[in-house]
């Protein structure tokens, strides 16, 4: 059932290349919704490297999917007025890759933004080290005695990382950003606010209370938020002259079997798995990810930051473990816990 899986799942679709996608991002700081402490302190230090006719420090940001790093990144070379390359760690396989695009790609300013940081190879990352201290790149030709080694000085630009995890960096990657943000999951209010800015894009008219419905099952995640209502816009055009009413939301909820609490299919088996094959947990998550078939990456990157936030789960240092919210929520008996009656 791979297939239907793709079409329904809002997290197991492809990224967001499409072009609704990237009508639907914010393009300044103040249209993007939420993370208030972030965005002062950026307006903070975008004003002072303008002041100072200065590229803006490196900055990282973390968060899992479909929080908003990516439209952060966009943001940032829009306010700051330059330009933006784009890239990401497996796309960098060797330093020179790296030094193409900094020598031939970049101005004074410009950013370049590195989408999966944490996955760049070790050679590439340690040409990193001095070209973000001072925009140096060291070339080494030859081998052995005859080994040189050559200094080719680079634009002064600002490098944006984005990665799911900051955990996954290396000290001395993250070390040398000056700028590091976490990035939240988002209140239901903040997500309804972005979900009325979609739907006008979107020219979808759309009810308060259907809005907020959609807020509370999208996982606190923009990216979420938005495909959702898109899929509940393809059941109002079908069946409610395109308005998006409660109830025509709360039947595409119902047909995308993603039940009140936000939890969908996948969610459901892994909780339904820990309960049933693992007694409750603690179960490690390889020995968890080969019970559902998901990558471990999968699990700790995408499903699991929303199941603890929200209660579902439990990291111990034995493994993940099940909550009795999640136990009352599905219908599961935890080992000693009463029967309920
Ligand atoms: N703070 C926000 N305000 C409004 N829309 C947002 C916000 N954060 C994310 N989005 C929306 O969610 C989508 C996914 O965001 P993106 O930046 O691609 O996430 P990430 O790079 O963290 O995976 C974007 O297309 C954008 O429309
Ligand atoms: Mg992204």
């Amino acid at each position: 059932m791979a297939d239907k899986e793709d079409v329904l799942s809002p997290r197991t679709g492809p990224e967001d290349s499409s072009r609704l996608e990237t009508a639907l991002r914010p393009n300044t700081l103040d249209e993007f919704v939420g993370q208030r402490k972030l965005k002062e302190n950026l307006k903070v230090f975008i004003q002072a490297a303008k002041g100072r006719r200065e590229p803006l420090d490196h900055c990282l940001f973390y968060s899992p999917p479909g929080l908003g790093k990516t439209t952060l990144s966009h943001i940032l070379a829009r306010e700051m007025g330059v330009n933006i390359k784009v890239t990401s760690g497996p796309v960098l396989s060797k330093p020179g890759d790296l030094a193409a695009m900094l020598t031939t790609e970049l101005s004074e300013g410009d950013i370049l933004f590195i989408d999966e940081i944490h996955r760049l190879n070790a050679a590439v990352e340690e040409a990193l080290y001095p070209v973000m201290e001072d925009f140096l790149f060291f070339i080494n030709t030859g081998q052995g005695p005859g080994a040189t080694t050559l200094k080719l000085a680079v634009p002064r630009f600002t490098l944006v990382g984005a990665t799911t995890r900051s955990g996954l960096l290396t000290g001395p990657l993250r070390d040398r950003f000056g700028i590091v943000f976490n990035l939240g999951f988002y209140g239901e209010e903040e997500i309804c606010s972005i979900l009325a800015r979609s739907a006008s894009i979107l020219g979808s008219r759309a009810e308060k209370e259907a809005l907020a419905l959609i807020a509370r099952r999208s996982r606190g995640t923009p990216r979420i938020a938005n495909r959702l209502l898109r899929r509940v816009r393809d059941f109002a055009d079908v069946r409610a002259a395109g308005v998006v009413t409660r109830s025509v939301t709360e039947a595409a909820m119902t047909a995308l079997e993603i039940d009140p609490e936000g939890l969908d299919n996948l969610d459901r088996r892994i909780l339904t798995t820990i309960a049933e094959k693992f007694g409750g947990g603690p179960v490690g998550i390889e020995t968890l990810a080969v019970a559902v078939s998901e990558e471990p990456d999968t699990l700790t990157d995408v499903i699991e930051p929303f199941l603890m936030q929200s209660g579902f789960l439990k990291r111990t240092t034995r493994g993940r473990v099940l909550t009795a919210k999640a136990a009352s929520h599905l219908g599961f008996k935890l080992p000693g816990q009463p029967d309920l009656l």
